[in-house]
């Protein structure tokens, strides 16, 4: 694999780096961490991703081509680690402007619907049709509120307009457990599965993300390949040569000594929704209570998204000049799609002639450079990323990268790095508060625990 390259210097050469007896602890515990991630790989079926089946891939491509031939546009229906990868996937590797393209440049209109925000859903059905789209059902649980009731939605406005919705939805949900397939199963929707052993944030390489994939006409083929390159290199015992578990290390030695952030800051449009699949990735993964042991150990590192150039007018001034809680990986794309002259305008541009001629690549790097420079001058840690250039291969790498250094970070902190105790509470009381039967204890514990102190609010 020569198409990534991975950049330390700045982790440990600059002031308050991660000194090096944090470095020679992580190569000791490196084997270990190999050692125990190979004993649970059956429970980590997500590490085989995608999957070469090609029967799976026949019958997601004839899905793909049914959905491109009778349909305008297709959205996917879910939330958390059942949305977030097929939008970084879609921003990743298609026309930026893809929906506004015509026609016969692009392929079905997509879109991801990842919230219940009434104002947010009603703007989604004033731009599509609901007789011309196909709705993507994804949650592996098969009883996310959120996903059921924008189904529950979707289904009505559907109905509205043919008898049969059968040919407007399918499904991936696990294969056996929740409503979502009980649904399924009675009403006859094309249905995939969510393998055992791969978690929502995991989950893109399997149909969650493939089949938005086929539709969008990414090569499935393609992926595969880039995932499996790394994640032999990501396997590997030895923390010299396994870059996944040396960007765990370094991260969480970071996180030892006080950086509680992890700014991650990719210098391309492409990769911004690839930042935000990493936030929830790191965050849901690492944010944890209890250690393995039953310890309480309360951690996690913040990740925060930013894009470069346009957070270098917002954010950047805090990273030089602000507190020594943080670090930052940016992901640099040495070959954009597209190359781009900054031309001779036809007016005068005062200061600004010499830069005629020369082209937005050079800009948006150099101000990488720039800032990578700026920010470590200040004394403050970074890593660089740097992809050759931003394809279906080099893509699958990044993401079984990060899917890798997280398990491996979790190793580290010794925590489960796979569920999400956390979110459980509000879910609960969520049920609650809409209603649902066998909740009203609940719903009684909260109306208890309510605070109403009008000394402690404004009111304007
Ligand atoms: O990463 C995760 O596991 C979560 O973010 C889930 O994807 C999210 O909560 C949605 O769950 P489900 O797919 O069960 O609807």
């Amino acid at each position: 694999m020569s198409c990534i390259e991975f950049d330390f210097t700045n982790m440990t050469a600059v002031k308050n780096g991660v000194p090096d007896k944090d470095i020679a602890a992580a190569k000791k515990a490196a084997p270990g961490i190999a050692a125990a991630l190979e004993e649970k790989r059956h429970a980590h079926a997500w590490r085989a991703l995608p999957a070469t089946d090609e029967a799976l891939i026949a019958d997601m491509e004839a899905e793909a081509a049914r959905i491109n031939r009778d349909f305008d546009s297709f959205v996917v229906l879910g939330i958390g680690g059942s949305a977030l990868g097929s939008r970084a996937m879609f921003t990743a590797l298609k026309h930026l402007k893809y929906n506004e393209l015509p026609r016969e440049k692009r392929n079905v209109r997509f879109y991801v619907a990842d919230n219940v925000d009434p104002d947010g859903l009603s703007a989604l059905f004033d731009v599509i049709d609901p007789e011309k789209t196909v709705f993507h059902v994804i949650t592996k649980s098969g009883n996310t509120v959120e996903t059921v009731t924008q189904f529950m939605l979707a289904s009505k406005l559907i109905s509205e307009k043919v008898s049969d919705i059968k040919n407007n939805i399918i499904v991936t949900t696990d294969k056996e457990k929740g409503n979502v397939k009980r649904i399924a199963d009675e009403c006859g929707f094309k249905t995939y599965v969510v393998p055992d052993g791969v978690g929502g944030r995991f989950s893109v390489f399997s149909p969650v993300g493939l089949i938005a994939a086929a539709v969008l006409g990414i090569a499935l083929r393609e992926m595969p390949q880039g995932a499996a390159d790394m994640h032999e290199l990501a396997s590997r015992p030895s923390l010299n040569e396994n870059p996944a578990f040396m960007y765990a290390a370094l991260t969480m030695a970071a996180m030892k000594n006080g950086a509680n952030i992890n700014v991650m800051m990719p210098y391309a449009d492409a990769l911004k929704d690839t930042s935000e699949w990493f936030c929830q990735l790191w965050a849901e993964s690492l944010g944890k209570r209890y250690a393995l042991d039953g310890s309480l150990i309360e951690t996690g590192q913040t990740p925060v998204r930013a894009v470069g150039v346009t957070d270098q007018h917002s954010q950047v001034q805090l990273y030089t000049e602000g507190p020594y809680d943080k670090l930052i990986t940016f992901i640099e794309v040495k070959n954009y799609r597209t190359e781009l002259e900054i031309p001779k305008a036809p007016v005068p541009v005062y200061d600004a002639e010499y830069l005629a001629g020369q082209s937005f690549n050079k800009l948006i790097l150099s101000e990488l450079y720039a800032t990578r420079y700026a920010v470590t001058r200040s004394g403050k840690m970074n890593l660089l990323i740097s992809l050759e250039k931003l394809d279906e291969y080099s893509f699958g790498a990044l993401i079984m990268f990060f899917e890798v250094a997280t398990a491996a970070a979790g190793e580290f902190l010794a925590i489960n790095a796979f569920d999400q105790p956390g979110v459980e509470e509000g879910k609960l009381a969520t049920f609650a508060l809409m209603g649902r039967e066998g909740y009203e204890k609940k719903a009684e514990e909260m109306k208890a625990a309510k605070k109403e102190d009008e000394s402690l609010k404004f009111v304007f």
